[in-house]
């Protein structure tokens, strides 16, 4: 990071014309207002951001007025009073506005008693150095760099440390511990030894905090360029079991009679970098991350033979439901994808080690319907073997079995296929009311056209459905 520079691009940063236009204000009205936050550590970072915070030493609300007022009467401002906020959206980026203020909270939640103070009480308050950064607007001292903490040096040695006593800000605000880990994964920062004891001193604080924002963090830690970093950090800060215990279970190795299996936990996070190496996808994240979230559940020790898992992708995408449940996620066709592709983790792979037939395809296409391409994705990041010859063999069948899907999706048009033949016509066809045996018609009539059997046309399926019908006596 050559700091000459990057200070030069922050310069051509502030010819934005809002920060010219709150400058002026200030200046008229003698109230310093500086940018502040992240916004700032994003320009030394040179990463996008969208979302500026300005801080005021007067009243955020009347500024954030002014300013919108001044850039054009379309604006509009939204105020919150009780938070003593106001933003506005000006070309596609959220300006918020706030007064400088001092915070103390109370042990038992995340709202803080605020009060007004100086730039120094604000920067204070915040989470990490890197996120103290200031810059005034103000005319004399416009573009001046306000670092009190060295934040700029920790952005420099890729460090997360608290301004503060970590106890404090930790207690102050638990999601902050969980910031901590994000921003180590999303930044490929470490995070500072006595900032990361403390988060550990302060784990069991988490618990006041509401499941949508830890959600929220673990989606960015997901989203992150190697999410194992977040997930191995959440771990080792013993947070991990207050919120997704069902991944800490997969920790751990048991041996009998010498046989040992692979450690769950460390394979899970290897698929989760793998599918993140690949895809930018948050629910096939999320699937990789609960691939294998019931071995624990369905782990058995055969003698002579080792230990088996049977069944665990069955238990595992029930268990998706749970986890979503208890953490607030959507439980929508999100949810209803990532039961899917637990579900069928395992199926691309058992084609594969097998003699890849036209119907075991067709069947993976139809219950796959448009999301094969994610669950081959998947099934490819699953392969973590440290044995090369083993995965190469496996990448390998499993080329096969893409190509046999070209090859079938071509033939047959298989995604979102729906059998030819639909119940209310099994049912005035053969002139009975809606009953099991329609749904026995219509399954045998699906599994007859996947095992090619019978030809995908309506008239092949008629055909076979009057011969069922005949078969089962009720024609
Ligand atoms: N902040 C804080 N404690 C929190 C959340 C935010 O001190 N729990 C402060 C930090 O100074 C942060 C700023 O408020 O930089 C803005 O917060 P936010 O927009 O949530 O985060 P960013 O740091 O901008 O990062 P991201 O948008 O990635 O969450």
């Amino acid at each position: 990071m050559c700091i000459f520079a990057l200070l030069f691009d922050m310069k051509k940063i502030l010819q934005d014309p809002v920060f010219k236009i709150i400058s002026d204000i200030i200046s008229e009205q003698n109230t310093p207002a500086f940018v502040i936050g992240g916004f700032v550590r994003d320009i030394f970072l040179q990463r996008p951001n969208k979302d500026i915070d300005i801080v005021t030493l007067g009243d955020g609300i009347e500024l954030a007025q002014k300013t919108a007022a001044k850039l054009s009467p379309k604006i509009s401002v939204s105020v919150f009073k009780n938070f003593g906020t106001a933003m506005f959206k000006h070309k596609d980026v959220e300006y918020e506005f706030v007064g400088a203020r001092k915070e103390s909270y109370s042990k038992n939640s995340r709202k803080p008693q605020v009060e007004p103070g100086s730039l120094e009480d604000d920067q204070n308050r915040r989470d990490f150095t890197i996120n103290a950064l200031a810059i005034s607007l103000e005319k004399e001292r416009y573009g001046e760099l306000l670092d009190p903490f060295c934040g700029i040096q920790d952005l420099q040695k890729k460090l997360i440390r608290t301004p503060c006593n970590p106890d404090i800000t930790f207690s102050d605000d638990p999601l902050r511990m969980m910031r901590a880990i994000r921003f180590a994964s999303q930044l490929s920062f470490t995070i500072d030894p006595e900032t990361f004891n403390a988060i550990k001193r302060n784990k069991h604080r988490i618990s006041i905090i509401s499941s949508e924002r830890i959600v929220e963090e673990c989606n960015k830690i997901l989203l992150s360029p190697k999410p194992s970093v977040g997930f191995l950090l959440l771990e080792k800060a013993e947070l991990l079991p207050y919120f997704l215990p069902e991944l800490q279970a997969l920790k751990g190795v048991d041996f009998i009679q010498g046989f040992g299996h692979k450690d769950n936990f460390y394979h899970t996070l290897e698929v989760v970098d793998n599918v993140a190496q690949r895809s930018d996808n948050l629910w096939l994240l999320w699937a990789a991350l609960l691939h294998d979230i019931a071995k624990p559940n369905t782990k058995k020790f055969v003698e002579n033979h080792g230990w088996t898992f049977h069944g665990h992708e069955f238990y595992g995408a029930k268990m998706v439901r749970k986890i979503f449940q208890r953490l607030k996620m959507p439980l929508n066709e999100k949810m209803r994808y990532v039961e899917k592709m637990v579900l069928l983790h395992l199926r691309p792979i058992i084609l594969a080690t097998d003699v890849v037939t036209d119907s075991a395809v067709r069947r993976l296409l139809f219950d796959a319907g448009d999301d094969i391409d994610d669950l081959m994705l998947l099934c490819e990041a699953d392969i973590t073997s440290k044995n090369d010859k083993k995965v190469a063999t496996y990448l390998k069948n499993l080329a096969l079995v893409r190509q046999k899907l070209k090859e079938v999706e071509e033939k047959d048009a298989l995604r979102n296929w729906q059998p030819p033949i639909s119940g209310d016509l099994i049912i005035s066809t053969c002139n009975i009311k809606p009953s099991k045996v329609v749904g026995e018609i219509k399954t045998a009539i699906k599994d007859a056209i996947l095992d090619g059997d019978i030809e995908n046309t309506f008239e092949d399926a008629y055909a076979y459905m009057i011969k069922i019908a005949k078969e089962k006596g009720i024609l």
